[in-house]
């Protein structure tokens, strides 16, 4: 029998515990490959003997036997890149002959970092608050077609072409940024060269090996980043990140083609964060929202700022897990609603006396709607660890069945903690 492939993906502004989720279902695959972002995610990973926070790395590296792609539409720092390699390589685990890069995977750079603290520098009250990774300013460049990609740096003639390229056509940026030494073409090639024997080794086509491998009828798991209400098309532009991390970005991300994606599985947070600017309509600006921040460790992985906390929002949910056309969702986090006397589920927007159960989403609209609130009770038990559905409070599995009516998409799997083994699978 044809086995059947997953995709993965963060149905709110990320943070949704993808990593957890694509650790416990990489047990099960063979291949796990990420199609998008870079460094700007963080993935946590809690298993038996230790926590990992990834960055680039696909989620499925920590199971010996998987191998991991780094698609095209992602882009990697390579200084990002070594560093992550170096610890969990102190923790033990192996990754060579089964960690590969896309050939067509763009860089980010120095100047690009420093590009985006300049702009972001430029004015607080309408700045992103980006991760600082040189997302925005990477994928601008592939945009711009003057970016350098991982097959660049193989051979040195051709590189110089390209980085004298980039250097020219950003020159207006670098006059801006005013670092001198991030104009000189030899200090990139440098800087670059150094990397080029790992990347080589490497370096693949991914569309020719997934190909191969779903002959070979080989499992492959594709790994969202950040959430969908980040996409750059269709989330709450402009506070967005700058890819597609919504459906459309498997297939350019990867190369393969519709039908590929499998089971698609959409990550719930119990309630809503996002970190960074942007509009939010059910944030909790009081102890609730301390409480849920304090609770659910809600500190961003990647640059440890505190994560903004507010109630679960299902007109968002049900708009991102019609888009990608998410068949389960998986809601995690339940536990930290533990306690409650009540919670609030948003089911949809007022705006101008219309009320809006799916909204557009771009942030001028966002900032001016009244959320439309649903009570329900909570529980006094705990969830926290449970493994079986029955076990679970009446009232929390109430709450997972109103997620399950107002979102028209049945709930196939809870999080009920941080640790691999904390999580329900619905029969
Ligand atoms: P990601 O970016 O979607 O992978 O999520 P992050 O790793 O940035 O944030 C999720 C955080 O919640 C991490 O600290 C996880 O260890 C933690 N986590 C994941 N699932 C659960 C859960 O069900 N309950 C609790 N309490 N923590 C969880
Ligand atoms: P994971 O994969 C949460 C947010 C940033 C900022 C905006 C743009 O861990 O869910 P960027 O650096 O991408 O240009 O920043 O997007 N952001 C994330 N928020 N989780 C993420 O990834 C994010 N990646 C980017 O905070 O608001
Ligand atoms: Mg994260």
């Amino acid at each position: 029998m044809k086995k059947r492939n997953l995709t993965i993906l963060g149905l709110q502004w990320g943070d949704e515990g993808k990593g957890k989720v694509v650790d416990y279902f990489a047990a099960g695959v063979d291949i796990v490959v990420r199609f998008g972002g870079g460094a700007n995610a963080g993935h946590t990973v809690v298993n038996e003997n230790d926590k990992f926070i990834l960055h680039l790395l696909p989620s499925g590296i920590l199971h010996p036997k998987v191998k991991c792609y780094m698609g095209g539409g992602m882009v990697v720092d390579l200084l990002d890149l070594f560093k992550e390699l170096e610890e969990i390589k102190a923790k033990g685990i192996k990754y060579e002959k089964r960690l590969f890069i896309d050939h067509t995977t763009h860089l980010v750079l120095p100047q690009h970092k420093a590009i985006e603290k300049y702009i972001e520098s430029l004015n607080k009250s309408s700045s992103i608050n980006t991760t600082m990774k040189g997302i925005g300013p990477t994928y601008s460049d592939k945009a711009n077609r003057i970016g350098i990609i991982a097959s660049d740096i193989i051979e040195e003639k051709h590189l110089l072409d390209r980085i004298a390229n980039f250097i020219l056509k950003r020159s207006l940026d670098l006059v801006a940024v005013n670092d001198k030494s991030l104009k000189i073409p030899r200090n990139l090639l440098e800087y670059l060269k150094k990397y080029s024997p790992q990347v080589r080794d490497m370096l693949v086509d991914t569309p020719f090996e997934l190909r191969k491998a779903i002959k070979e009828n080989k499992r492959i798991l594709f790994e969202g980043a950040q959430g969908s209400l980040l996409d750059i098309d269709l989330g709450t532009y402009p506070y967005v990140t700058s890819s597609n991390t919504t459906i459309g970005g498997l297939f350019t991300g990867t190369g393969m083609p519709p039908g590929v994606q499998g089971e698609v599985l959409g990550v719930v947070k119990a309630y809503t964060t996002r970190v960074g600017n942007g509009p939010f309509p059910t944030e909790l600006d009081n102890d609730i929202g301390e409480n849920l921040r304090e609770k659910g460790g809600e500190y961003g992985a990647t640059t440890g700022r505190s994560r903004r906390t507010g109630w679960l929002d299902l007109a968002l949910v049900k708009r991102t897990a019609y888009m990608s056309g998410v068949s389960k969702l998986i809601v995690t986090k339940l536990d930290v609603l533990d306690g409650l006397d009540e919670i609030k589920i948003c089911i949809g927007y007022y705006y101008n006396s219309k009320l809006y159960d799916f909204p557009p989403l771009y942030s001028s609209f966002m900032e001016k709607v009244e959320p439309l609130y649903h009570t329900v009770k909570g529980w006094k038990k705990p969830t926290a660890g449970i493994t079986d559905f029955d076990q679970l409070p009446d009232e929390a599995k109430h709450y997972i069945n109103f997620i399950e009516k107002n979102t028209e998409v049945p709930v196939g799997y809870i999080s009920t903690g941080s640790d691999r083994k904390d999580f329900i699978e619905i029969a």
